[in-house]
């Protein structure tokens, strides 16, 4: 069965809707031989909370006059495709080795090991084929340097991810110190959070506007807790609630915060995070409502 998480935030549910709409309009366009096509449809539209996405809507919500929510749109399809190929090859028996995600088997447990390798490989090169496209376009002219800037966010925070991985592999089984475990949740989960965040702050902002900074520590302070949250559901909540089988980073001996803090204090520390993303919005005021309404859903998720 599929599960889209149910969540009450009406800000969130759109942005399901609108990305639901956008990933289907994009893989419609390319042409991929079966059974890539399958596999990569599994990866991408089956379930997902699709946070990074409504982040991306959000935050371009922050300016009324936003002409150019086309660039929002591609680079919030670009970003969920990033971040499904980041979940392919998570789930990988060379990597975490799971058999369960969003409440389906894996991509590799339906299509095999060699299709969804390739499934995250395509994947990441349509990321940035839609960012360069003219996908959702409706007239207003396009800003080449703006497409660059996201472009360079996105590669970034996809390397990122990757050392991020990396690294979170050779934690595993071993005892690593707070500050070592900050750098690799920054990298494999916080880079892509924060460039959905920053790809669409570059559409509404210019380089030099207050919002961008402000921006960048929101999108630290939530990208971080994002993971941090993610260690203490894998412990707290159950395979049926999470679609993916809790309790498996004891199982492996993974280096996450309630390993390292004790369950009580990865949820103070959550919390900490939390408080210092609402504070970077303060800057904002009313205007960022959507992105306040998200962070509140996020604090509380279950899954
Ligand atoms: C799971 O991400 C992997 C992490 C980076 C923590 P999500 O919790 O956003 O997964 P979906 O997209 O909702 O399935
Ligand atoms: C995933 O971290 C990070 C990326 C996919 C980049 P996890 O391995 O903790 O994610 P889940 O728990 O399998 O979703
Ligand atoms: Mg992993
Ligand atoms: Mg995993
Ligand atoms: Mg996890």
């Amino acid at each position: 069965m599929t599960s889209i998480p149910q969540m009450n935030a009406e800000v969130l549910q759109q942005a399901q809707q609108q990305i639901q709409r956008d990933l289907q309009t994009a893989l419609d366009a390319f042409s991929i031989p079966e059974p890539l096509k399958s596999a990569v449809n599994h990866a991408v539209m089956l379930g997902g909370k699709r946070v990074r996405p409504a982040l991306c809507y959000a935050t371009s919500n922050l300016s009324t006059k936003n002409s150019n929510f086309a660039a929002v749109r591609r680079a919030a399809v670009a970003i969920e495709m990033i971040h499904c190929y980041s979940l392919a090859h998570d789930d990988l028996p060379c990597m975490d080795n799971d058999l369960l995600r969003r409440g389906q088997p894996t991509c590799h447990v339906a299509f095999g090991e060699d299709t969804a390798l390739l499934a995250g490989d395509i994947l990441q090169s349509m990321a940035f084929e839609v960012l360069g496209s003219r996908l959702f376009d409706t007239g207003v002219a396009v800003d080449g340097a703006i497409v660059l800037k996201q472009m360079q966010i996105l590669a970034t925070a996809s390397s990122k991810m990757v050392c991020g991985q990396v690294l979170d592999l050779q934690a595993e089984g071993k005892h690593v110190d707070q500050e070592h475990l900050e750098t690799i949740h920054r990298n494999k989960t916080g880079a892509l959070i924060q460039a959905a965040i920053m790809m669409a702050a570059v559409t509404i902002f210019s380089g030099t506007d207050q919002a961008i900074p402000k921006l960048r520590q929101f999108g630290q302070a939530i990208g971080l807790a994002f993971q941090v949250q993610d260690d203490i559901l894998d412990v707290t909540a159950s395979t049926e609630t999470l679609g993916k089988t809790a309790g498996k980073d004891e199982q492996v001996d993974k280096s996450t915060y309630p390993a390292l803090m004790g369950l009580e204090q990865a949820q103070a520390y959550a919390q900490q995070l939390h408080d210092q993303a609402f504070d970077a919005l303060k800057y904002f005021g009313e205007n960022a409502q959507d992105l306040n309404q998200i962070s509140r859903f996020l604090l509380s998720r279950k899954s």
